[in-house]
C-alpha cells in the first residue's frame, strides 16, 4: 500500500496549478527519442503529454492507485499504446531496457528518506542507461518565508482540496497532508541542500551538466527548486 493510493483520484485536481515543467521535461524526452523512463510516473501528468509528443513512455511507479490513473488517462488521450506502466520501486526499477533518459520529475526523490536510499535510487537511475545517457529530476529545499506562511495550517490548495504542511526543521522532513471529497493521505518528504545532491549524483557515478533553478533553464541562484541534469 502506498501513501498515494488513497489520494489516486484527487492528486490531478491537487496539481492542476503545476504546469511549469511540463514542456520542460516533453522537450527533454523529444530531444532523447523513444523510449524514456519515468520514475514515479503517477497519473502521467507529464507521460501523457509526453506521449502525445510522439515518445514512448516507460512508467515505474509504486502506487496501482496512481498507475490505475494513469492508464484511464491513456485511453481517454489515445495514447495508451505509448504507455508502458510498471508497478514497482523507483529504487529497483522493474525495467531492463537501457535508454538514453530517465527522468524523476515534480520531487519524486524527495519520498527518499535518507542517503543510503537515495544513494540505491540514483544508482539504480544510472544502471538504465546507456552511455552518455541522461538522468534529470527536480526537487526543492524550503524558504524561511514559505515555512512561515504554510506550518500547521490546512490551507485550500485548489477547489475542495486542503494541503497542509508541517516542517522539521532538524529532520529535514514535510510531513504533507491532504485532503478532499474523493480521497486524504499523509506523506513524508525529505529534502536536502543542493550541495547534497551535487555530492550524491558524483556518488552515484554522474557527471553534473547542469543545476538549474528553475523550468525555464535560469541558472540555479540559491532559490527553493533545483532542476537537475547528469549524464552517466
Ligand atoms: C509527487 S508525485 C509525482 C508524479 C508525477 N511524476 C508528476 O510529475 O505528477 C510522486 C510519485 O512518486 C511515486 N513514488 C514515491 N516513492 C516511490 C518509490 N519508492 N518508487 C516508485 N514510485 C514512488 C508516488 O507513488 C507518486 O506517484
Amino acid at each position: 500500500m502506498s501513501a498515494y493510493d488513497s489520494i489516486a483520484r484527487i492528486y490531478d485536481p491537487w496539481s492542476t496549478g503545476v504546469i511549469e515543467d511540463i514542456s520542460f521535461y516533453v522537450e527533454e524526452a523529444l530531444a532523447a527519442g523513444s523510449p524514456i523512463v519515468e520514475l514515479g510516473v503517477g497519473t502521467g501528468r507529464i507521460a501523457i503529454p509526453t506521449a502525445a509528443a510522439g515518445i514512448d513512455v516507460i512508467g515505474v511507479d509504486s502506487s496501482a492507485g496512481m498507475l490505475d490513473v494513469c492508464a484511464e488517462r491513456g485511453r481517454d488521450a489515445g495514447v495508451a499504446e505509448r504507455l508502458d506502466l510498471r508497478l514497482g520501486d523507483l529504487r529497483r526499477p522493474p525495467v531492463d531496457e537501457r535508454v538514453r533518459l530517465v527522468t524523476c520529475p515534480f520531487r519524486a526523490y524527495l519520498h527518499l528518506a535518507n542517503d543510503a536510499e537515495r544513494l540505491d535510487a540514483l544508482t539504480a537511475a544510472r544502471g538504465l542507461l546507456k552511455p552518455g545517457g541522461r538522468l534529470i529530476f527536480d526537487v526543492f529545499r524550503p524558504s524561511r518565508e514559505d515555512i512561515e506562511e504554510t506550518h500547521a495550517r490546512w490551507i485550500e490548495r485548489e477547489p475542495g482540496i486542503d494541503e497542509r504542511a508541517d516542517w522539521d526543521l532538524e529532520r529535514q522532513a514535510l510531513t504533507l497532508s491532504v485532503r478532499g471529497a474523493n480521497g486524504e493521505s499523509t506523506m513524508t518528504l525529505w529534502w536536502l541542500e543542493p550541495e547534497r545532491w551535487n555530492a550524491l549524483l558524483a556518488e552515484a557515478g554522474f557527471v553534473v551538466d547542469a543545476c538549474y533553478g528553475w523550468f525555464d533553464r535560469a541558472p540555479y541562484g540559491g532559490g527553493e527548486d533545483t532542476v537537475w541534469i547528469a549524464h552517466r
